[in-house]
């Protein structure tokens, strides 16, 4: 076995996978959200923002495709570490003690990254489809509140929402376990590391949140 193998296998190699990925997948969130705060500046802003972007295709392939292999270790060493835990944890001590020795968040980590998978795939199959399928640059926004797949159907509205309090759930521990990861928790600088990562946790899901509770609630009327 090569030194690459062997840290791949290792306990700690899984959490460094799993952390560094994590961390790559926030910065796309920071990107992602930014660009859809955009929807708040009607039509026009928003469809004119997706057409540039749309004019730099070769750049987006890119960046997706390396998304894509993120996305991939992060949720494989995720379920690698889920199966481990398991093992190393007995049935009966997992009833007993699981309250007592772990968060509501760090024991459902599986559970939320599996729904939040759910999400990104139904997401994927409409929104980045449907966006993929569009010519004349004009119909991004109506996309987005359709009757059907987008903000104006309650059901997806709904999902999104769900989505979004999970996704803060899940990126809640992840921080948690990655500054432990990295041992930089109780060190000089644990105030401002709390600070970035209540940025991510509650901040950045409140502002995903708060496009589904817009233009579905307040402007979809339901
Ligand atoms: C209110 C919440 C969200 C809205 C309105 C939204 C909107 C969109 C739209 C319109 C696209 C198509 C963009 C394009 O093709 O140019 C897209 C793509 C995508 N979204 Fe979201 N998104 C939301 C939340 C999320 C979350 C929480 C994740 C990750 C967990 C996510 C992951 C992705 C990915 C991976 C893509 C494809 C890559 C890309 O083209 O940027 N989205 N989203």
């Amino acid at each position: 076995m090569n030194w690459f193998t062997k840290f791949t296998n290792s306990s700690i190699g899984k959490k460094i996978f799993m952390a560094v990925s994590g961390l790559f997948l926030s910065l796309f969130l920071i990107i992602h959200l930014i660009g859809n705060l955009t929807l708040f500046g009607g039509p026009e802003f928003f469809n004119s923002y997706v057409s540039t972007l749309s004019a730099l295709k070769p750049l987006v392939r890119f960046i997706e495709a390396i998304l894509v292999l993120i996305f991939l270790v992060h949720i494989i060493n995720g379920i690698r570490i889920t199966i481990e835990n398991r093992k190393a944890t007995p049935e009966k001590y997992l009833a007993d003690k699981a309250n007592e020795n772990s968060s509501f968040f760090s024991r459902n980590m599986g559970l939320t990254g599996s729904i939040i998978f759910i999400f990104l795939i139904v997401h994927l199959q409409t929104f980045w489809y449907q966006f993929q399928a569009q010519h004349d640059g004009g119909q991004f926004f109506n996309i987005v509140i359709d009757q059907k797949i987008g903000f104006g159907n309650i059901f997806v509205t709904l999902l999104y929402c769900l989505a979004m309090v999970l996704l803060s759930f899940h990126l809640r521990h992840g921080f948690q376990s990655t500054f432990q990861t990295f041992g930089v928790r109780y060190n000089k600088y644990g105030k401002f590391i709390e600070w970035i990562s209540v940025f991510f946790w509650l901040i950045i899901p409140l502002g995903f949140l708060s496009i589904p509770i817009y233009f579905g609630f307040i402007k979809g009327g339901f």
